[in-house]
């Protein structure tokens, strides 16, 4: 579905294109009138159109903090492709960033939760989204819960290299 989603929107129209890059309510309901390939969309295309990790949510220097709590903490249990396997991916995407965050915050180090600090949880989390190649940008994700309830996980396919 999410892959449908984006060749739509990589292939649409001009109008259409803007009705994928603003995600208002507006200009979708125009493009639907001429571009019936996006009407007939389902839901979940909604997630794309919605502030998600494919806009730049976490900063180069975030991931690379995570990185060292990877190295310091996670890598005794994990192997960073733990995190870019399909069944990781598949159980994850379209999911709340805050879901996956709050999943580690009150599970991990498995044996241990609860140990880690919320800023050690965000960076290790961006570490995982630099894995998968998601894009950084030029604000750090905020370990509040309102700043990190704000984005869907789109994996959009990418991979680090
Ligand atoms: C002592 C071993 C251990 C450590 C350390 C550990 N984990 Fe885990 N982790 C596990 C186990 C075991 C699971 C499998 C799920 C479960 O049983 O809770 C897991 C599952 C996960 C998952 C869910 C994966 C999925 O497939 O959905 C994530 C994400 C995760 N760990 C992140 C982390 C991060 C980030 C750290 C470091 C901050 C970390 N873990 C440290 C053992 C560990």
């Amino acid at each position: 579905m999410t892959r449908t989603a984006l060749v739509a929107c990589g292939l649409a129209s001009a109008a259409a294109l803007a009705a994928c890059q603003t995600g208002a309510s507006t200009p979708s309901v125009a493009a639907a009138d001429t571009e019936p390939t996006l009407a007939s969309q389902p839901a979940d295309r909604g997630k794309l159109d919605e502030p998600n990790t494919m806009h730049g949510v976490y900063t180069a220097a975030q991931a690379q903090r995570g990185e060292g709590v990877f190295r310091a903490v996670c890598s005794e249990c994990h192997e960073p492709s733990d995190w870019q396997d399909q069944g990781f991916l598949n159980r994850w995407n379209e999911d709340s960033v805050f879901r996956l965050w709050y999943y580690i915050f009150e599970r991990m180090p498995h044996g241990r939760p609860m140990t880690l600090t919320r800023v050690q949880v965000t960076d290790a989390l961006t570490y995982i989204f630099q894995l998968n190649g998601l894009p950084t940008g030029a604000t750090e994700l905020g370990t509040d819960d309102d700043s990190i309830d704000d984005y869907w996980i789109i994996w959009g396919g990418g991979r680090s290299p």
